[in-house]
């Protein structure tokens, strides 16, 4: 049974290992082994994963996997991508070279607004509210000025600050509504420090403004935070190829293949059970890059699956037309990333990663991202359309329940060549290992 304890974090690494494994664990040693057989031998390196985050007790692997062959506005690209599950950077390694073969990938950056917003309650008449904003949106740019100096040098900073008023929503509910370029920055301290000066600003200022009642002045200030929501944060990927050059898979003509791609897409766009795991495909490349580069993966899930609900109705990410007998497959999706800041100095497989994809500013790493989850909804769906998931899936699953049976060199050597010509299945791969080692 579990208990209480308090001071944990105050506790050393050993002391807290010590806790858990005496209060979870029947067999301690085993416990600590699992854990300390994580740690890295280099202390410094240690250190330094020890402290991205507080009670940290092991070290949790994924693996880093590379997809070459990505051809992406002109220039050749190797993507690395962090992800355990097993089929995805097979899956976008196969789209890197399919299209490599025909034109490769076009990447256009649309827009990079940043959006924050400080949430507040007033009691009093919005006409006031709004001369007092007037009076004082000058002097919030003038306090926010340390904070905003070096980015504004860069060519950044804040671009505007709106009084939206929000009462139809909930009663005395009011938002400064600003917007920000934070460069090659994903800019959340950036925006968030400007935000808390914002607040502070302006209750002080409403203290002194002669216009409000006594009541009025008192602004209550509910809370300051960049949103994760940036549909004006915007990249847009596409590849296109005549429908003849898509033939490849000799079950399918290639003019079936196209009509079966659209019309898989065209399901995903009204059919939101569909369209969830439809983006989830998206999801698999895009959150392996932007892990494997340090950025936050669930501010990016959570902003581009809101956007894929902006018409009202959860739908497809990607769209796929046929015109003039040119096939094209496309998406637009919202992606705040950051090339500096965060992790991307400090962990030493990010830095690895960022160099191999040629240290890309923000806007360029927006573009390979984005490659990325279209490369994967491709795979997906060529396999949904063509031989089924499962073929593919389960072949890169063997592995797994090979690992799981603790198979040998030899036995996944025979194995592997045994399930080319062979269907895997969790039975099938069990039946087999048995006869082999009988
Ligand atoms: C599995 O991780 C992703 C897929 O389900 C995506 C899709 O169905 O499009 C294969």
């Amino acid at each position: 049974m579990g208990k209480t304890i308090s001071g944990f974090s105050k506790l050393s690494k050993s002391e807290k290992i010590d806790w858990i494994v005496d209060t979870y664990f029947s067999n301690t040693t085993d416990a600590k082994q699992v854990l300390k057989q994580y740690w890295h031998t280099d202390g410094k390196l240690q250190q330094l994963h020890d402290e991205f985050i507080e009670n940290t007790i092991s070290n949790y692997y994924l693996p880093l996997g590379v997809a070459p062959n990505f051809l992406i506005n002109g220039k050749m690209h190797t993507i690395p991508m962090a992800i355990e599950e097993s089929s995805v950077v097979a899956a976008a390694s196969k789209s890197a070279k399919f299209w490599l073969d025909r034109g490769g990938f076009k990447a256009e950056v649309i827009s990079t607004k940043k959006v924050g917003q400080v949430h507040f309650m007033f009691h009093g008449e919005f006409d006031v509210l709004e001369r007092f904003f007037n009076t004082v949106t000058s002097k919030l740019i003038e306090d926010a000025k340390s904070l905003t100096e070096n980015m504004e040098k860069r060519g950044g900073g804040i671009l505007d600050i709106e009084l939206r008023n929000k009462t139809e929503d909930l009663k005395g509910y009011y938002q400064l509504h600003a917007s920000f370029e934070t460069l090659n920055a994903m800019g959340a301290n950036f925006i968030n420090s400007c935000l808390e000066q914002f607040a502070t600003t302006f209750k002080r200022e409403a203290l002194n403004f002669e216009g409000f009642s006594d009541e009025e002045r008192h602004i209550e200030i509910v809370m300051s935070i960049l949103s994760n929501y940036v549909p004006e944060c915007l990249v847009k990927v596409e590849v296109s190829c005549p429908v003849e050059d898509l033939t490849e898979n000799k079950n399918i003509s290639a003019q079936e293949f196209a009509n079966k791609f659209v019309q898989a897409i065209k399901i995903a766009e009204v059919e939101p059970f569909r369209a969830v795991t439809h983006n989830k495909g998206i999801m698999n490349g895009i959150d392996a890059v932007v892990l494997a580069t340090g950025n936050d993966f669930r501010a990016v899930e959570a902003g581009v699956h809101a956007y894929a609900s902006r018409n009202g109705r959860y739908s497809s990410l990607s769209h796929a037309e046929i015109n003039d007998d040119v096939f094209r497959f496309w998406m637009e999706i919202p992606l705040a990333l950051g090339t500096v800041g965060g992790l991307t100095g400090l962990h030493p497989l990010v830095k690895l990663s960022l160099e191999l994809l040629h240290k890309p500013s923000a806007k360029e790493l927006m573009q390979i991202v984005a490659v990325a989850g279209l490369a994967q909804n491709f795979a997906a769906l060529r396999s949904l359309i063509t031989t089924g998931i499962q073929q593919g899936h389960m072949k890169m699953h063997l592995m797994n329940i090979l690992n799981q049976f603790e198979a040998n060199d030899a036995e996944k050597l025979t194995l592997t060549e045994h399930f080319k010509t062979n269907t895997v299945t969790h039975v099938a791969v069990v039946a087999a290992l048995n006869k082999l080692r009988k």
